[in-house]
């Protein structure tokens, strides 16, 4: 074998770290791969098949030779129908060349911080915040600044705060409600702030709504109600991941402006083409057909919602609101905190060391006071894992 000099990467990559979830997904999976039963409240992952229409569609589709590239931004019939669905629900002017179908909305958010953002540019948003925003911001040389959400009034996200940290080089206001890790949902008025001050000032508002259809006892909004008043400001990612239970299909899109469009669709171009040709004939199907099997999702995990707020709080230590929207709990737990448990980090080691439960420390969130408990898994793992937290943290 003969070695070269060690291999050097870009400050770029050096700069970036792995996504913690993934690593929590990691370690637990090799434990599960020692025959070890754990507990999995890790990855936001449902646990819900992908609807029956969707793997039929998607079975049809390649047994008739549906595998060749498509436009890259996707297909004309899924771009419309996107569309079309965003505009009987909220009202939005957009139509199928206003949307980029994106391979999940992950690649959607890091196309978009590319066609947007330039070194000494800031974005705005709320914290605790999912790991993959900073990360995205700063890997296209921008800097988040973050403002701070509070459990006091259970993570809701107000316009005041984040409007007051908007300063000269702040290019975007980036939402994500209802939010992952904390389930903090903004309310229709707050929202129409974001946009109307962004929109009076140039700046762009981000909207993740991942986790749209999840919200449990707040009224829905969306910026897609906003995106005709307002049409130069909104810029709005979705995901089938979580909807529709479909995380490994890898379909997700943009709906925004047309400059906005067109340079993601360029950066598309050169980076992953379309996505899964096939893939797209189940989400499409998913969109038009599988409304049932979202509410019964919706139905159920408002029910482990309660299950699982209720089971924290009865832990000693721990402190949790039940979570407004998507399908993670994120109870605060500083009064468990003790010799070598002194942080986040240090109580899901334990916890997945000791107990074989996995869950994600606050800490990657920003919020090392917390941990991360998705509950998009099965009542019995939530009732066993619930009941070996409070074993293990007895001790
Ligand atoms: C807040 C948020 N946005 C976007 C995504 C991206 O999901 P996907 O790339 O699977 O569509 C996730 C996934 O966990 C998420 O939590």
């Amino acid at each position: 074998m003969i070695r070269s000099a060690p291999v050097k990467l870009s400050a770029r990559a050096a700069a970036i770290q792995e996504s913690a979830t993934l690593r929590v997904t990691r370690r637990a999976a090799e434990l599960k791969a020692r025959g070890v039963k754990v507990m999995d409240f890790g990855a936001g992952e449902p646990d819900f098949p992908s609807p029956p229409v969707a793997v039929e569609a998607a079975r049809q589709a390649l047994a008739e030779g549906f595998t060749r590239y498509t436009p890259g931004s996707g297909t004309p019939e899924l771009r419309s129908a996107i569309a079309e669905s965003s505009a009987a629900r909220w009202g939005s002017p957009w139509q199928g060349k206003d949307c980029v179908v994106t391979v999940g909305g992950k690649a959607a958010l890091f196309e978009l911080t590319l066609a947007l953002l330039e070194p000494g540019d800031e974005v705005v948003l709320p914290s605790p915040c999912w790991v993959t925003f900073p990360e995205q911001i700063r890997f296209a040389g921008a800097t988040p600044v973050t403002v701070p959400t509070s459990v006091e009034d259970g993570f809701r996200i107000h316009a005041g705060p984040l409007l007051e940290a908007v300063t000269t080089r702040t290019r975007a206001i980036l939402l994500n409600a209802p939010c992952n890790p904390t389930g903090g949902v903004i309310s229709p008025e707050d929202l129409r702030r974001v946009v109307a001050f962004a929109a009076e000032r140039g700046l762009m508002v981000i909207s993740d709504e991942t986790y749209e259809r999840f919200v449990y006892d707040a009224p829905p909004a969306s910026a897609a109600a906003l995106a005709a008043e307002f049409p130069d400001a909104v810029a709005l990612v979705g995901s089938f991941s979580k909807t529709y239970a479909m995380t490994g299909w890898r379909i997700g899109y943009l709906l925004g402006p047309a400059p906005v469009v067109h340079a993601v669709e360029s950066i598309q171009s050169h980076a992953t083409s379309n996505p899964t040709s096939f893939a797209m004939v189940g989400a499409l199907a998913a969109l038009r057909h599988a409304e049932p099997e979202v509410e019964v999702m919706i139905a159920e995990y408002r029910a482990r919602r309660e299950i699982i707020a209720e089971g924290l709080n009865r832990i000693p230590g721990f402190r949790c609101i039940p979570p407004h929207g998507a399908f993670y709990a994120f109870p605060e737990v500083r009064g468990c905190f003790g010799p070598g448990r002194r942080s986040s980090i240090e109580i899901a080691e334990y916890l997945l060391e000791e107990a074989a439960v996995a869950v994600v420390p606050g800490a990657a969130f920003g919020a090392d006071d917390h941990i991360r408990l998705s509950f998009a898994c099965s009542r019995a793992t939530l009732a066993e894992g619930l009941e070996r937290i409070a074993a293990a943290l007895a001790r």
